[in-house]
């Protein structure tokens, strides 16, 4: 049995904040303490009523201790691509994505790989992410096996994708649907991997293989669905040319019954009011990658036109199209989009987001995204003062929702002093 209570500024939410006077919201325990056995939170509160006698406590004052961060969207052999220049979506697909994911046919590459990404998120502070491997079985064994190793809950899978690509990163309907199904059986539920069925989009798979998806999706309904839509123009105008049947790109996804509450669709930025609809319906996620979208000048997710139906978004950094792998970096580039449409993102809202509302757009906050007891033991240590820039601000921050925008605008790796999974320190040295 390991044991231990971390002592600290202690921040977790029960619902989405309604805004900063929102209190009811979240707890905040200004000298908090989170009791933490075997991998699990046995109790969240006040220092003096949750820490019992006798067991060792590590003291993380004045340093903010939260939920470990997730993002709902990554790839995991976009690693070497983040910063490539000059491209927008289509066009940086076929330059630097097919060539950098066609290295992962070697497992050598892919375990190196797997090596170097998790030491990154968790160095950033992300317990939990989803994340697209490429097309060869051999990498989700190196991002499973990996996440293995150091305890994390992650969801992954290998794309499908059997056209418009090199003939290196093809599958074909038939290889697609048996290596996923065998990936499920040899991964999904394993310790703390979750499988994730992967169509790339529906540019690069055939109507075949989006019926050996669906097939797969209806056989295994325990699996969460990934894939992206109507991210850039181009894009969406290639894939209802391919699909011309279909009454617009995200009708694409219902035909073959990809949508419901585990569906994570990426991106999502240029929707008609009918697909916001559909996707409200059916109870499937929009995913926001404010950092991806500005960088490949692709559009602005609109939030807040989803949340008006009743839909729920996750938030990700999609590397490698993304320009940070900071989940507080994504949260602040989130608030720069919304300013851009008129409107605003709080603080504490942002801090929800990459936390509890990942959580429940995975549809995993029994277990993650809080530091609620019985959940699991993933959090992050935060220190608001890691930087100059940061300090500097810090003399003149008010209250907490000063101090939680400076991270979110200022924040990335140097503001993580430490990264527990399972209740274990993690953040690489
Ligand atoms: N659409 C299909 N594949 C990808 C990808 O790898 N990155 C992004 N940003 N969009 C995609
Ligand atoms: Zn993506």
């Amino acid at each position: 049995m390991t044991e231990r209570v971390l002592r600290g500024r202690v921040l977790t939410f029960r619902r989405r904040p309604e805004g900063v006077g929102d209190h009811s919201a979240y707890e905040w325990y200004e000298d908090g303490a989170v009791h933490i056995r075997d991998g699990l939170i046995v109790a969240t509160g006040d220092f003096a009523v949750v820490a019992p006698a006798g067991v060792p406590v590590t003291d993380h004052r004045p340093h903010l201790i939260t939920a470990g961060f997730i993002d709902a969207h990554l790839h995991f052999p976009q690693g070497q691509i983040v910063a490539s220049w000059g491209a927008q979506l289509l066009d940086w697909l076929n330059t630097y994505t097919f060539p950098a994911e066609t290295r992962f046919a070697d497992p050598a590459h892919a375990n190196r790989m797997a090596g170097l990404f998790y030491d990154l998120l968790l160095r950033n502070g992300t317990t939990t992410a989803s994340a697209f491997c490429s097309v060869h079985p051999a990498s989700v064994v190196a991002y499973f096996g990996e996440a293995e190793k150091r305890g994390m809950r992650m969801l992954g899978g290998k794309v499908l994708m059997d056209r418009n690509a090199p003939e290196a990163l093809q599958d074909t309907p038939q290889t697609g649907y048996d290596d996923s199904k065998a990936l499920i059986a040899r991964w999904h539920g394993k310790g703390r991997a979750l499988y994730a069925i992967s169509p790339r989009f529906a540019i690069t798979s055939t109507p075949a293989q989006m019926e050996a998806a669906q097939a797969l999706i209806a056989e295994h309904p325990e699996c969460h669905v990934q894939t992206h839509l109507s991210e850039n123009r181009d894009e969406i105008a290639f894939a209802c040319s391919l699909y011309p049947q279909a009454d617009g790109y995200l009708d694409i996804y219902a035909r073959y019954g990809m949508l419901g509450p585990k569906a994570l669709l990426g991106h999502a930025i240029h929707l008609s009011d009918r697909e916001r609809d559909v996707i409200a319906e059916t109870g499937s996620h929009a995913v926001h990658c404010p950092t991806s979208n500005l960088f490949l000048g692709s559009g602005l997710f609109d939030e807040a036109a989803l949340a008006a139906k009743g839909a729920t978004s996750g938030i990700a950094t999609d590397i490698g199209a993304g320009m940070s792998w900071s989940m507080l970096r994504t949260g602040g580039a989130a608030y720069a989009i919304a300013q851009l449409q008129g409107r605003s993102l709080d603080p504490l809202s942002g801090f929800w987001w990459i936390t509890r509302g990942n959580a429940d757009v995975l549809g995993l906050t029994d277990r993650i995204g809080t530091l609620e007891a019985g959940t699991e033991a993933d959090l992050v240590v935060l220190d608001s003062r890691a930087t100059p820039e940061q300090a500097l601000r810090m003399e003149a921050a008010q209250d907490l929702k000063d101090e939680l925008f400076s991270l979110l605008i200022l924040g990335d790796d140097r503001s993580v002093v430490e990264t527990y999974v399972a209740g274990t320190p993690s953040r690489p040295r």
